[in-house]
């Protein structure tokens, strides 16, 4: 068995061919005049693990051309970061459902896929060969551990994140809950945790993305309101688009917690140790 990456997978599938006690494949990675990409594979095995997060076009297709250089029937397709998985519906007459057309084209030359807290567990159907996803809730919730915050209040943006907020709570025995939007009228709404009081309280909130910032910037504004003593924002993949970083650090967030499923300056947890278990489990 070996691993091999794509341009911006490389760390996290150097952890994961470490974890696993197996060589990484050499790769040159390059572009064509017009901007095609091409890469060149070096010695690969029958039994490849290939590591590549969609986390642009650029990272598609590279991936894509990819999985067609290691052309074995036997390789496994680690996609840490599903892009476009938000797009898990058809919303509209005449949109695609987006991530079942990323699904679909992955599919195809692989054995079988490992994905991360993919946005929706659904979309693990729309691929054309058995897919697992693992969750690094409690990664996360141990590295929350490291920190030494008295008490804190694990707290999701939203109802559809409480199970997530529920699991990072799990490693410390922690008080979670969710935020709940009131709209007071036309153009006011309120934001409060649903159950619990955020005063005095060190915040995390805790969600599968960060990607403008936008939702926990503002979540983090009205809980200081509230009186919060710290607000700190913890995710899987920090997508981290535009100015999102310094939108969080303006909002008051203490400290900005991810994976290395999008390989960032703050990815403070690895998702290598859970990835390489899932392979060896078979
Ligand atoms: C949405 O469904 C996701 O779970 C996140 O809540 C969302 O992507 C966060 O977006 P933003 O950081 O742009 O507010």
């Amino acid at each position: 068995m070996k691993v091999i990456s794509t341009e911006k997978s490389q760390i996290l599938a150097t952890s994961l061919a470490r974890a696993l006690k197996v060589p990484v494949v050499d790769v040159k990675y390059s572009r064509f005049p017009d901007g095609e990409q091409y890469l060149v594979a070096g010695e690969l095995d029958d039994e490849t693990i290939i590591v590549g997060s969609v986390v642009d076009n650029d990272a598609f297709v590279q991936l894509l051309l990819m999985i067609d250089a290691c052309d074995s029937s036997d390789n496994q397709l680690v996609l840490p970061y599903m892009g476009y998985a938000r797009q898990d519906k058809r919303f509209r007459q005449g949109e695609p459902v987006s991530a079942r057309a990323i699904a679909r084209a992955l599919s195809r030359g692989v054995l079988e896929i490992i994905t991360v807290n993919i946005h929706e567990k659904e979309v693990l159907k729309y691929f054309g060969v058995p897919a697992r996803n693992i969750s690094l809730a409690r990664d996360i919730g141990l590295y929350i551990k490291t920190l030494n915050l008295d008490n804190p209040l694990i707290l999701a943006p939203d109802e559809g994140a409480l199970t997530f907020a529920e699991h990072v709570a799990s490693a410390g025995g922690w008080d979670f809950d969710h935020l709940e939007k009131t709209r007071l009228s036309g153009v006011e709404v309120k934001m409060t945790p649903k159950q619990l009081c955020a005063a005095s309280r060190s915040v995390v909130i805790v969600d599968d993305i960060i990607s403008t910032g936008g939702t926990i910037a503002t979540a983090a504004g009205i809980l200081y309101e509230q009186g919060a003593k710290d607000v700190f924002a913890a995710c899987v993949h920090g997508v981290l688009t535009g100015g999102a970083y310094a939108h969080l650090k303006a909002a008051g967030i203490r400290e900005i917690i991810c994976s290395d499923t999008i390989e960032r300056g703050c990815s403070k947890i690895t998702a290598a140790d859970q990835i390489a278990h899932t392979i060896k489990k078979g």
